[in-house]
């Protein structure tokens, strides 16, 4: 038998797509445009697999197309959201994520945002380029202080402990979180000093920062929305790293503009990648096009992740990051 036929849908680090090529008839994706939706369905039926990613949608008409040759979805991305998973189950399609990998990464953006748009470091370098500061003064550019305050958590997985360990042992911040579904909150309460809450309200209430860590659901849809501003303190940041589907953008602009909140640092975007214009216009909103797992390192990882998991696919074992 040959080597497995795989579709590489963008464009991967270099290293990981010459370890592609070594081990599968790979396509890639040398111009690196996203594919169309004929184009993901003409994948699905000439390869054995595609190797996707979060900007690729998944949706039933891709996943049903007539003619399917592809058993398995290795997914670039510890989220998939961007693939309907019941619709790939019953596709017999196997999926897999990279999870771990890009834990370090994505906490340390979500520590940029909350320095960034407490500090005022956006608007900052703004003013800087714009030619526009005169020297030193002692009222000049006050932002918020970030050390010693109250982190809130929405959602506790691997990237929000990460999260809270760099905020609790490098900024002395205090730690509440809500998350249901966590197997064993006494042992990260003990370890981080952290309060587990009966209710996401209960961290919104006393939190300085509220930063979401929650998968794209049905559920988690427009989680942080009118109501939910309105319980945080005026004086709050809310920081997004997880998926944009999570906050209402449009809720979120008017909390901002009526000062509900104090400002905003977003990775992600609900119709990702148009951002709201609203948003470019305000200085207390600190916004990153998707940067989370954006190091050289991590993106490396990511893939040979996918790698690992195709891999064992076709080896007739059990992927290790299997999803669906
Ligand atoms: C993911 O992996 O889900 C990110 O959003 C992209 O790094």
């Amino acid at each position: 038998m040959g080597k497995p036929k795989v579709i590489v849908t963008r464009g991967w680090p270099k290293a990981v797509e010459k370890k592609v090529s070594e081990l599968f008839d790979a396509t890639l994706n040398t111009n690196d445009k996203p594919f169309s939706v004929a184009q993901l369905q003409d994948a699905l039926k000439t390869a054995d697999a595609v190797m996707c990613t979060v900007t690729d949608k998944m949706a039933a008409e891709v996943l049903c197309v007539d003619g399917k040759q592809a058993k398995m979805l290795g997914n670039f991305g510890v989220g998939f959201n961007n693939i309907d998973i019941e619709v790939a189950k019953a596709e017999s399609l196997v999926v897999s994520n990279t999870p771990e990998v890009l834990t370090d990464c994505t906490g340390d953006i979500a520590m940029v945002l909350m320095l960034s748009v407490a500090r005022r470091i956006g608007e900052g370098e703004r003013y800087l380029r714009g030619g526009q500061w005169d020297g030193w003064r002692p009222t000049h550019m006050m932002g918020t202080k970030v050390t010693g305050k109250k982190l809130g958590i929405i959602g506790m997985g691997r990237i929000a402990q990460a999260v809270a360990r760099k905020a609790h042992f490098g900024f002395d911040m205090k730690i509440a979180y809500y998350d249901p579904y966590l197997p064993d909150p006494d042992s990260i309460n003990k370890t981080l000093d952290a309060e587990s809450r009966g209710s996401i309200e209960d961290v919104l209430s006393d939190s300085d920062f509220v930063s979401l860590h929650c998968p794209a659901t049905q559920e988690t849809r427009h989680l942080m929305n009118a109501e939910r501003f309105k319980a945080m303190q005026p004086s709050a940041f809310l920081i997004n790293t997880a998926r944009g589907d999570v906050v209402d953008e449009a809720a979120l602009v008017a909390a901002l503009n009526a000062s509900t909140i104090a400002g905003a640092g977003l990775d992600v975007y609900e119709r990702e990648p148009e951002v709201t214009k609203k948003l470019t216009e305000m200085e207390n909103v600190v916004l990153l096009p998707h940067l989370g797992s954006a190091t050289l390192e991590t993106r490396e990882a990511m893939g040979f992740r996918v790698v690992t998991n195709v891999k064992a696919f076709f080896a007739g074992k059990e992927p290790p990051d299997r999803v669906a």
